[in-house]
C-alpha cells in the first residue's frame, strides 16, 4: 500500500481532498467506462412505466462491485487503499451505499451531501475522518464533459438545517432558495450569478472554487462534507461517468496510520481561521491530545461561521485544560436560541473531553430538541466509554427522545463510545441492539424510494463499531444473526450488520450460519438488455 505522505495528508485536512492515481492499467479504466454505459442502458429498461415495483436506481446505486465485479480492484488499489487507510486508519469499512453517475444536462448549486444514503441527515458532520468518499472517473474529465467542482477548506462549516416546525433539512444546499430552473437555464450569465452566490450563503470570505479536470483513471478522495456541485455537460460530448463509493473508520487512533514524518502541520499555509481545526485533527489522527492555545478570547456571536468554528476548538482545548471560562462561553451557547451558536458549542465541547461532561449531561436534558441533538453528538467520544453516566446519557436519549434526530445521534455517539472498552460496554451494546431490531424505529425517510428510518441505520453504524472493536458479546452477535441482519428490509442496516459481522470475533458455529446465509444470496438477475 502506499500511504499519504505528510504533505497529502495536511492537504487533505486543509482542502478537503487530494487526487489520486491508481495503479490499475489503462485497459480496467476503459473496462469500468464501458461497464458504466451498460449499466446506464440497462437502467433505461427500469421504470415504473416499464416494469412496475422497478426504479433506474437498483441498477445504478448500492450494487455495483456486484454488478461490475472488477470494480474491487479499484478499492483494493494500493495507491487508493493506502490513501484511505492514511485517512481512516486500519479496518475501515467500505459503506453498503455507492452510485454511479453520468454527467447531465442541468447544473447543480453547491452543496453538502446528507450523510446517510439519499440525502438523509443521520448525524451532524463530523469534521474528524470518520468519513471519506471517493469519486472514479474511468475517462478523462474536461471542462466540457461536466466535470465535479468543489469549494476547498469548506468540509468544517455549513448551513442551518433546523426548520421552524422542529424537523430539519437533510442535506444542506448552501442556497435552500435557489430556483432550480436558473440551473437548466441556457442564459449562462444568470446560472453562473446563481452559482457563485450559493457559495457566498455560507457566509466564509474568499473562497476558492475548483473544477476537478483530471486525467482517465483519477481518483478524488474527498472529504465527506465538503461543499461541492456537479457541473453540467454541454451537448455533442462523450458521457461522462463517476463512480462514487464512500467509506467509514471503525477504530479510535492509536497513531498515524498515513506516512508520517512530522509531529505537526506546516500551518503557516493553513487559512487562518483553519489552523485550530486542522492542528486538532492532525494530533487526534496522532492518536494524541492537543496542546491548548494561550490566550482563549470569547468569540462575537455574530462572527462568521469560520470564525466560530475556529473559536470553538480554541475555546474546547482550554476547556479540556480547566479554563473555567472558556466551559462556560461553550455551555452557554449550547442551549442558545440560535442553530449556529448551539452548531459551534457542540464542536468545542466534543473536543473538551472529560471536563465538559457533566455540563453536556445537563444540556441533555434541555426541553429544546436543538440543544440535546448537539448535545449528543458532542457526548460522542471513545474516552466517554470510560463514564457509565456519559454513556446513560446517551442510552437514555436513544431510548426514549421523542425528537428522531436526538435518538440518531446518540446512536451515532454510542458508536463512538463502542470503539473503546469500558464499564458500560454492555449497556450500549444492549440499547443499539434493541432499537435496530425490526419494527423498533418508525420509518421516518422514504428517501430513494426506501422506506427506512435514520435512527436504525445510525444505531447498525454503532454495532458495526462495536464488532469491529469487540465489545459485543457473542449474545449480541447472536441476535444480529438470528434476527436482524438477513431479515432486514433496509440494505443499508443489511449491510453494515453483514460488515459488523463479518470483522467480530465470531465462533465456529456463529460463522456457519453466517456463511450459510450469504451463499443463499449469490443470484442476482439483472433486467434484460436485449
Ligand atoms: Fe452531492
Amino acid at each position: 500500500m502506499r500511504r499519504l505522505t505528510d504533505d497529502e495528508f495536511e492537504k487533505f485536512l486543509t482542502d478537503g481532498y487530494v487526487l489520486l492515481t491508481p495503479e490499475m492499467p489503462d485497459s480496467m479504466h476503459d473496462h469500468h467506462y464501458a461497464a458504466a454505459q451498460s449499466l446506464y442502458a440497462k437502467a433505461a429498461l427500469l421504470g415504473p412505466e416499464r416494469v412496475p415495483g422497478t426504479n433506474h436506481l437498483q441498477l445504478l446505486g448500492d450494487n455495483l462491485p456486484g454488478l461490475v465485479p472488477r470494480l474491487t480492484e479499484l478499492l483494493d488499489d494500493p495507491v487508493v487503499a493506502g490513501a484511505l487507510t492514511s485517512l481512516l486508519g486500519n479496518d475501515y469499512v467500505l459503506h453498503p451505499h455507492c452510485f454511479c453517475h453520468r454527467s447531465g444536462a442541468p447544473d447543480q448549486a453547491f452543496h453538502q451531501d446528507g450523510n446517510l444514503p439519499w440525502n438523509e441527515r443521520g448525524h451532524y458532520r463530523s469534521h474528524r475522518p470518520d468519513w471519506a468518499m471517493i469519486f472514479y472517473y474511468p475517462q478523462a474529465v474536461t471542462r466540457e464533459l461536466g466535470p465535479s467542482e468543489v469549494v476547498p477548506g469548506t468540509m468544517y462549516w455549513t448551513r442551518n438545517s433546523e426548520k421552524p416546525d422542529g424537523t430539519w433539512y437533510a442535506g444542506d444546499a448552501m442556497d435552500r432558495t435557489l430556483d432550480r430552473k436558473v440551473l437548466a437555464d441556457d442564459n449562462f450569465a444568470l446560472r453562473d450569478t446563481a452559482i457563485a452566490g450559493s457559495v457566498d450563503k455560507l457566509g466564509v470570505p474568499e473562497l476558492g472554487r475548483r473544477f476537478i479536470t483530471v486525467p482517465k483513471g483519477s481518483v478524488l478522495l474527498a472529504h465527506y462534507d465538503i461543499v461541492h456541485r456537479g457541473s453540467r455537460a454541454l451537448p455533442g460530448h462523450p458521457d461522462r461517468f463517476m463512480y462514487k463509493f464512500y467509506f467509514a473508520r471503525t477504530r479510535e487512533p492509536v497513531g498515524p496510520s498515513w506516512n508520517n514524518r512530522r509531529e505537526t502541520p506546516e500551518l503557516s499555509r493553513v487559512r487562518p481561521e483553519l489552523r485550530p481545526v486542522v492542528q486538532h485533527i492532525w494530533s487526534w489522527c496522532r492518536g494524541e491530545v492537543p496542546e491548548p492555545e494561550s490566550g482563549t478570547i470569547r468569540c462575537p456571536a455574530d462572527a462568521d461561521e469560520a470564525t466560530r468554528i475556529a473559536w470553538a476548538y480554541r475555546a474546547g482545548e482550554a476547556a479540556r485544560s480547566g479554563d473555567a471560562t472558556a466551559l462556560a462561553a461553550l455551555l452557554d451557547w449550547l442551549d442558545d436560541d440560535a442553530e449556529a451558536l448551539r452548531r459551534t458549542a457542540g464542536y468545542g465541547l466534543r473536543n473538551a473531553g472529560a471536563a465538559a461532561l457533566p455540563g453536556v449531561m445537563d444540556a441533555a436534558q434541555s426541553p429544546r430538541a436543538g440543544t440535546r441533538r448537539y448535545a449528543a453528538f458532542a457526548l460522542g467520544n471513545a474516552s466517554n466509554a470510560m463514564s457509565p453516566e456519559a454513556a446513560q446519557t446517551l442510552v437514555d436519549i436513544l431510548d426514549s427522545d421523542p425528537d428522531d434526530l436526538a435518538r440518531s445521534n446518540a446512536a451515532y455517539a454510542l458508536g463512538h463510545l463502542a470503539r473503546a472498552a469500558g464499564p458500560a460496554a454492555g449497556t450500549i451494546a444492549d440499547a443499539l441492539l434493541a432499537h435496530v431490531l425490526p419494527g423498533m424505529e418508525p420509518v421516518n425517510t422514504t428517501a430513494g424510494g426506501m422506506a427506512r428510518s435514520t435512527v436504525r441505520e445510525s444505531a447498525a453504524y454503532g454495532l458495526l463499531q462495536g464488532a469491529v472493536n469487540g465489545t459485543l458479546s457473542s449474545r449480541h452477535i447472536d441476535r444480529i444473526l438470528d434476527e436482524v441482519v438477513f431479515r432486514d428490509e433496509d440494505r443499508y442496516v443489511q449491510g453494515l450488520l453483514t460488515e459488523a459481522l463479518l470483522r467480530a470475533d465470531l465462533d465456529a458455529a456463529q460463522m456457519n450460519r453466517l456463511g450459510r446465509q450469504l451463499a443463499s444470496r449469490r443470484h442476482f438477475t439483472e433486467p434484460d438488455a436485449a
